[in-house]
């Protein structure tokens, strides 16, 4: 049977990288969770003091761009695979609210957009992918034969995000989550480069009031569909 892309982007806390997962394992597809990638070089401009609250060294990051090494490595035991930042796994590290209250400037940046545009174009180069993000659709792969956009409400994506972090221990406040969530929503969406947007042939799924597996149900029957189609 032949395979196919899809493609899977939206705000941020909508749930793509649930359904992703769920359905790269059930197709037996790679998944690629493009936003990882743009937290890992986040992290690494962390580290080397390129970004703190008050100042972005921009060109300091983008001089450093091809000493960045991001990798996928598949742990059996949480059942997907772990980012790997020059050989070291930063997984938990590029989850922190932290990184997430600086990922959006680090993504506005063109040379770091086109670094990790050509390495998920490798990723993707033999179909048989799930890759989600804010501009796979429209971007990375606009020939993807199908293209989920999800959408929830801010206070929806808020309040789950916030459960996530508390679940793994983080001190963190509801108010704050929010904050990060529409300020990420506002930046990624206006953006000059690659902005989020849905793409005109993308399927657009509120799942406010779906459960997980039925928003899961709900995208299987649309990759079914494709695949009868691409056969
Ligand atoms: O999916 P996420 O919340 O982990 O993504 C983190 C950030 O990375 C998001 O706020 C915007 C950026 N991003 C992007 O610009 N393009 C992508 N394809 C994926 C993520």
């Amino acid at each position: 049977m032949n395979k196919i892309t899809i493609a899977i982007d939206g705000f941020s806390s909508t749930g793509k990288s649930t359904v992703a997962k769920q359905l790269a394992k059930h197709l037996g597809y790679i998944y690629v969770d493009s936003g990882a990638m743009y937290r890992a070089v986040t992290w690494f401009a962390m580290q080397n003091n390129f970004i703190d609250e008050s100042h972005f060294h921009t060109q300091a990051l983008t001089s450093k761009l091809s000493s960045i090494a991001i990798s996928f490595k598949f742990n059996p035991e949480l059942g997907f695979s772990e980012v790997y930042l020059n050989g070291i796994n930063v997984e938990k590290d590029i989850r922190t609210l932290e990184v997430s209250s600086f990922v959006s400037q680090v993504a506005k940046v063109s040379e770091v957009r086109k670094q990790l545009v050509k390495q998920q174009h490798e990723l993707g180069k033999n179909k048989g992918i799930v890759m989600d993000g804010r501009d796979i659709g429209t971007v990375v792969f606009p020939d993807a034969e199908l293209k989920i956009f999800m959408t929830a409400s801010a206070e929806t994506r808020a309040n789950r995000r916030y459960q996530e972090l508390l679940s793994k221990g983080e001190d963190v406040s509801f108010k704050d989550v929010l904050h990060n969530v529409q300020e990420r929503d506002f930046i990624d969406s206006n953006r000059k480069d690659s902005p989020l947007k849905k793409a005109d042939d993308a399927i657009e799924i509120d799942n406010s009031n779906l459960s997980l597996d039925e928003q899961f149900n709900k995208i299987l029957q649309l990759v079914e569909t494709k695949l009868k189609e691409n056969n």
